[in-house]
């Protein structure tokens, strides 16, 4: 590890342009931006010797791994390591961090946002209207709406929450394990908590997905459950592309089983479609944001101010304080 009271920091360019100012104030560390493509962060890497890497949502495969050494963090800007390949990370003897506990709320209203577009468009309306068409889009309430929450994790309970005691909405939820039912249905306003999809989305008149993304949810949204959705259904997702079949998605949204989508993550990013003959973009009822869920300014200070505290932890060696993820 260098030595100096000051320390290099690599910070991909994604995560540095969006709080620079944060990265310039830092007079004990010296924050580099830097490309986010592996083989160029990996030279950096070589070249740089930093103390920490500072990675947004990419994924990384192998050479990131073989040009870190045991004396340097892999520091993720956000929770979701979906992009960090643990196997390689733990034989190069690495930590892992992420932020926890200060984007929940922000993913979350997001989340509910996202959905107000799909129900009621207020920003296809004002496009409309800045074009001179002064037209009217008929919406649809989320007032007493029956709305499934796919994985009852931080953001998951912050969206029931808000839909719950704010909106009057019926939340049923899915969490992997149940070990506190009441005190869940409680605190987080859900209605039905289960351990099963089929319990839960088949009757829900919008579907929010919050799982991880990894290979057991891979395409956890498939063909069968989609169509297993109540007719008219709508989709709402702002945790991963790779949870939904995006060709699957398509048609069921052509076919109207499906009756609009809010997407804020894809498979490929920036989007592209897995087919080109099955666009989402082409259709009229998607509503898409490029992955800007936890695009808040005071998100972002509130993330890179943990990415810094798990760096100076790093470098102090109090590894007890950090958030690593165990994979
Ligand atoms: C991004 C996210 O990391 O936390 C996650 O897993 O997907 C997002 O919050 C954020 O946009 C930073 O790029």
């Amino acid at each position: 590890m260098n030595s100096s009271s000051t320390h290099t920091i690599l910070v991909v360019k994604s995560v540095y342009e969006r709080v620079t100012e944060i990265f310039e104030s830092l007079s004990d560390l010296d924050c580099i931006p830097v490309s986010a493509d592996e083989q160029v962060l990996s030279n950096k890497i070589k070249a740089a010797d930093p103390v920490a890497v500072v990675l947004d949502v990419d994924r990384y495969m192998d050479r990131l791994y073989e040009a870190m050494t045991d004396q340097m963090l892999i520091a993720r800007f956000g929770v979701g390591c979906d992009g960090i390949d643990f196997n390689k990370a733990s034989s190069n003897n690495l930590i892992v961090t992420n932020t926890p506990g200060v984007l929940e709320a922000t993913v979350a209203e997001f989340t509910v946002f996202l959905a107000g577009e799909v129900l009621r468009m207020p920003g296809l309306s004002s496009n409309d209207l800045k074009q001179g068409h002064w037209t009217t889009h008929m919406g649809r309430e989320l007032h007493g709406k029956t709305w499934a929450i796919l994985g009852l994790g931080g953001i998951g309970r912050k969206v029931s929450q808000i839909l719950s005691f704010g909106f009057n909405v019926k939340v049923h939820a899915t969490k992997k394990d149940i070990t506190d039912k009441e005190q869940i249905k409680h605190r987080y306003g859900v209605e039905l908590l289960s351990t099963a999809f089929e319990n839960v989305a088949p009757k829900a008149d919008i579907i929010s997905l919050h799982m991880p993304a990894n290979k057991q949810t891979h395409h956890f949204m498939d063909r069968k459950r989609l169509q297993q959705l109540k007719p008219g259904a709508i989709l709402i997702n702002t945790a991963r592309g790779a949870l939904v079949d995006e060709e699957a998605l398509y048609d069921l949204l052509k076919s109207g089983h499906i009756a609009a989508a809010g997407l804020d993550v894809f498979e490929k990013e920036p989007y592209q479609p897995i087919d080109k003959k099955k666009d989402l973009r082409e259709l009229p009822n998607v509503f898409m944001t490029p992955h800007i869920a936890s695009s808040a300014t005071e998100c972002m200070r509130r993330m890179a101010q943990r990415v810094v505290q798990n760096i100076r932890l790093f470098i102090r060696g109090e590894h007890h304080k950090m958030d690593i993820v165990e994979k």
